[in-house]
């Protein structure tokens, strides 16, 4: 949520320009509005340019410069207006400061510095950031000033501060991320909220820890514990991603790349944490109680993971995260809780596990992006490494984070080595079924829905999380209201929705609830709906069926994969932007 990128040496001296780039790269984070500020070559006045709205295909005519700031914003305080877009500058215009997070108590900060005479000029938190700072400037050097500041602000923040007089940024991290770049070769240095907006200049990263600042100007890079205030080594780590991931690679939106690179990526994931896995295959065996826990996409795959530890004969619970305080208290250090996360930053998933932890339970993360808050605060990472996810919505990393809550199930179990097997298989399998055919099937079945309004989703067993995520993925990319049931449910109440001709999706696997989802499938019938079977058969209760590969508990996978494409599809056909939904932000990093 709202992304930060700067440069300082930038080579070609076109600063702004590079900036801009690279918070295209980052707009996934938030596209209310973008803003970039640049000392000039010629000038230590700062110039800005700042906009509501999504920076899409935005130029800019900035000046000159070798050191810009930007930021790309997913607002909070404060609505959608071009004032309200960062950077924001103190009265002096000396600095300018843009941040990724929520000041808690910025309230009680601006009624004292509008008493000092500070004039505000929009309505958010972080503008307080930029006039206390130069409050601070009068008794002290800039770098402590802002680390002073920092330090002050409650919540979980980043920031980033461009000096004009030291031409220099300086970035200070509490809770939401930031990485650094170094190229070497160029002498040219990046500052980013997440790893693909300079990608392209280098793969040398520091990834920021929690109570840490960096200094970078045209002769380096300091690094600083916020705490103390003194300087400390910079240990830099070489990533080895390729270009390839952090591009569109020939597709149309990250998106669609992302659910084909399925094919690979959850065979991938199957290869890897061999040894960490039986250490949480221990934790769980020398403990009491499971606990699952993820927001959105990520609840979903806790709740398909619940269906897998029942299979393996191991009961769990699972909790959205943001629901799970009320009953933290019954976790201890018998608890094993699982966090589900892509972005490891994830605030209510955060909360949830710190919480955990505190009260002595063990947590385990099943994360994708790397150098995350979660990763560091857990006992056990479990990476699940399918490369930078940049649509908003996740593909690729929950069927991986799937794949793996799978095999941690299977080795509970004792069957590790099948349990690998299948995924393996499953993979196969996969890539030889999404094919073009299914595509234009799937092309097909969309134009006939997108004039509709309401589409209903089923499945029991693993199906009903499926379903879920099934209905998510629709609802997120083509605002088109799709809801999931547990078929047995619809008897309940909910089949007073069910009218002539209502698209209603049947997930199901060739397994023992398939006729009682049947039995479901034909009750939606005999009210008109119009039933679409996803699943491994056909029925005569299906009025279509889009075929999925036959897979035992691993059927979900296709299955899944079908709502995802649907999703991608009609978000085309809808006029919504697939990778950037409306309203969405890919890390929701506050509470
Ligand atoms: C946001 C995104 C969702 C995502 C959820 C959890 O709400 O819009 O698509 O599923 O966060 O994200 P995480 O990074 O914790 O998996």
């Amino acid at each position: 949520m709202c992304g930060i990128f700067a440069v300082v040496n930038d080579k070609t001296n076109y600063a702004a320009q590079t900036v801009l780039a690279g918070l295209k790269k980052l707009e996934y984070r938030g596209y209310d509005s973008w803003g970039i500020v640049i000392k000039p070559l010629k000038s230590d006045t700062l110039r800005v340019k700042k906009h509501a709205g999504k920076i899409g295909q935005a130029k800019t005519s900035l000046p000159q410069g070798t050191i810009a700031l930007g930021h790309t914003r997913w607002a909070t305080h404060g609505g959608v207006t071009d004032e309200n877009a960062h950077p924001h500058l103190d009265c002096q215009k000396q600095l300018a400061v843009i941040h990724n997070g929520i000041v808690e108590n910025y309230l009680e900060f601006k009624e004292e510095l509008i008493k000092k005479g500070h004039k505000f000029s929009s309505e958010t938190d972080t503008e307080v950031i930029a006039h206390l700072i130069e409050e601070k400037i009068k008794n002290k050097p800039t770098t402590h000033a802002v680390f002073e500041t920092f330090k002050a602000l409650s919540g979980s923040n980043a920031i980033a501060v461009l000096d004009t007089k030291l031409e220099a940024i300086i970035a200070c991290r509490n809770g939401s991320p930031i990485v650094v770049g170094i190229d070497k070769k160029n002498h040219q240095y990046f500052l980013g909220s997440d790893v693909p907006a300079f990608f392209k200049y280098t793969n040398c990263v520091y990834f920021l820890n929690d109570g840490e600042s960096v200094v970078i100007n045209k002769h380096g890079i300091k690094l600083f514990d916020l705490k103390t205030e003194k300087e400390k080594r910079l240990i830099t780590q070489t990533l080895d991603w390729k270009l390839e991931d952090a591009e569109k690679g020939g597709f149309s939106h990250f998106l669609l790349k992302e659910i084909h690179e399925q094919k690979e990526t959850i065979a991938k994931t199957a290869g890897l944490n061999g040894k960490e896995i039986k250490k949480v295959v221990k934790m769980i065996k020398d403990g009491n109680k499971i606990v699952l826990i993820g927001c959105g996409t990520a609840s979903y795959c806790a709740l398909a993971g619940k269906y897998f530890f029942s299979r393996a004969g191991v009961e769990s619970q699972v909790y959205q995260a943001n629901e799970f305080l009320p009953f933290s208290h019954f976790c201890d250090k018998q608890t094993v809780l699982i966090a589900i996360s892509q972005s490891g930053e994830t605030a209510d998933t955060l909360i949830a596990a710190q919480t955990a932890k505190k009260n002595g339970a063990k947590v385990v993360a099943v994360v994708n992006a790397r150098g995350s808050t979660l990763e560091r605060l857990v006992d056990v990472v479990l990476p699940v490494d399918t490369g930078p996810e940049i649509a908003v919505v996740s593909t690729k990393a929950f069927t991986a984070q799937l794949a793996t809550l799978y095999l941690l199930t299977m080795s509970v179990a004792n069957k590790n080595s099948p349990g690998q097997k299948k995924i393996n298989q499953l993979s196969k399998v996969l890539t030889q079924w999404l094919d073009v055919q299914l595509i234009n099937q799937l092309i097909n079945i969309v134009k006939s829905l997108i004039d509709e309004e309401h589409v209903y989703v089923i499945g029991k067993n693993l199906n009903y999380p499926a379903a879920s995520e099934f209905a998510l993925k629709i609802k997120e990319t083509s605002y088109l209201h799709a809801e999931a049931f547990a078929a047995g449910e619809l008897k309940h109440g909910v089949i007073t929705l069910i009218q002539k001709n209502t698209p209603c999706f049947v997930l199901a696997s060739n397994d023992e609830t398939k006729n009682e989802v049947l039995s479901s499938a034909a009750e939606l019938k005999a009210r008109g709906g119009r039933i679409i079977g996803v699943a491994p058969f056909t029925s005569p209760e299906f009025d279509e069926l889009i075929k999925t590969p036959d897979l035992g508990d691993l059927t979900i996978f296709g299955n899944i994969i079908v709502g995802q494409l649907l999703g991608y599809y009609l978000g085309i056909g809808r006029g919504a932007d697939p990778d950037k939904p409306r309203n969405l932000a890919k890390s929701v990093t506050v509470k």
